[in-house]
């Protein structure tokens, strides 16, 4: 049986040898309720129901899952199979595909403890990625700055400081002034649900708008920069995230805001030429009809109305003013180019 595992502690997860356990994002901000993963079934769920979400995130707790099930003494065919179920759970986040991708490649290559291994240097990458994704995003930010964001990139969708909060909240730690303009992010609500709870733990003064009120944030020169994460960056510098980050990369370029990308090298992909090759989630229509969460269950609309509701979309290169990778500040032409090899070569 493999040895014990390490203990991790993220503010989204808690792990030790008898104990794995992730934050509820659906109760979030008025409960915080934790939830045990030790279950393949269990992790399964949670991702699918975006209990556990964030593309960093989405890799490392599938990661842990597998690492404790080889704890327990599941086989390396279960541990096999399992990652192929995880993997599945969600199409567009592709850190979700490259860590359990590289949890079976450990597992081959020197079975249970060996993914054991990886699983928590998969854990440990992800802190340092962040930190220095934060470190070289601040650069971009000047002390009095307005910045607008989309979804929720902070440390609730990684296991380190977070992408795009992560650089605002160095910033705000640097002793710039900053307010943030933070989109409520239709229809799961991210922004106001995830990203005010954690902008206030932080003490970062921010506004909540509705995503339909961002144009007029930008208009009336209340933000002059966006900062957003990504769950996939395509070999031309495309970036698929979270629906409505599109029309506000159009509304920033209308405005002559600057629009930057915030994530670590485990959500570029290159495998995908371009955005149009990142497959995007559709999700359940009922999300748009209406909103569920643990105790909330309220539809608007009527229950037969046909919906279109794809998670994500895709900002064009030419629309990204710069990408922020932990190797430091690029310009799309320079992800084009492979960042003088930087950056993972495609799988
Ligand atoms: O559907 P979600 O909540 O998992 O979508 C998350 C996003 O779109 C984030 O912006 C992205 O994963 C980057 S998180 C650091």
């Amino acid at each position: 049986m493999p040895r014990t595992l390490p203990t991790r502690y993220a503010v989204s997860l808690k792990i030790d040898a008898s104990r794995y356990e992730i934050l509820d994002q659906r109760a979030l901000p008025s409960a915080e309720h934790w939830r045990d993963v030790r279950s393949v079934a269990a992790m399964l769920d949670a991702i699918r129901t975006l209990t556990v979400r964030g593309a960093p995130l989405l890799g490392v707790s599938a990661s842990l899952c597998l690492a404790y099930r080889a704890q327990a003494g599941d086989t390396p065919a279960q541990l096999r199979e399992a990652a192929g179920v995880l993997r599945a759970a969600r199409p567009t986040a592709v850190n979700l595909h490259a860590a359990l991708d590289a949890m079976v490649g450990a597992l081959d290559a020197q079975g249970p403890e060996g993914l054991i291994d990886a699983a928590f240097r998969w854990f440990d990458d992800d802190v340092a990625m962040s930190e220095a994704l934060a470190e070289h995003g601040a650069a971009l930010l000047d002390d009095g700055d307005g910045v607008i964001t989309h979804c929720n990139t902070g440390a609730l969708a990684t296991v380190g400081v977070g992408t795009a909060l992560g650089v605002i909240a160095r910033a705000h730690a640097q002793g710039k002034r900053l307010h943030v303009w933070v989109d409520e992010t239709r229809p799961l609500l991210q922004g106001a649900r995830l990203t005010t709870w954690e902008l206030r733990r932080l003490g970062i003064p921010h506004t909540l708008i509705t995503d339909s009120m961002a144009a007029l944030v930008l208009r009336e020169g209340l933000a002059a920069k966006a900062m957003v994460g990504a769950d996939r960056v395509s070999r031309n510098g495309d970036a698929a995230n979270k629906v409505g980050t599109y029309g506000l990369a159009v509304q920033c370029h209308f405005h002559g805001a600057r629009f930057y990308v915030v994530a670590p090298s485990t959500t570029y992909d290159g495998r995908c030429a371009s955005g149009r090759d990142i497959e995007i989630e559709a999700r359940d229509p009922d999300e748009v009809r209406g909103f569920v969460s643990p105790s909330t269950a309220l539809r608007w609309a009527p229950a037969e109305v046909a919906v279109m509701n794809p998670a994500f979309d895709v900002t064009p290169a030419r629309l990204i003013d710069a990408l922020v990778f932990e190797q430091g500040v690029f310009a799309p032409g320079a992800v084009a180019a492979g960042l003088g090899g930087v950056l993972p070569p495609a799988r």
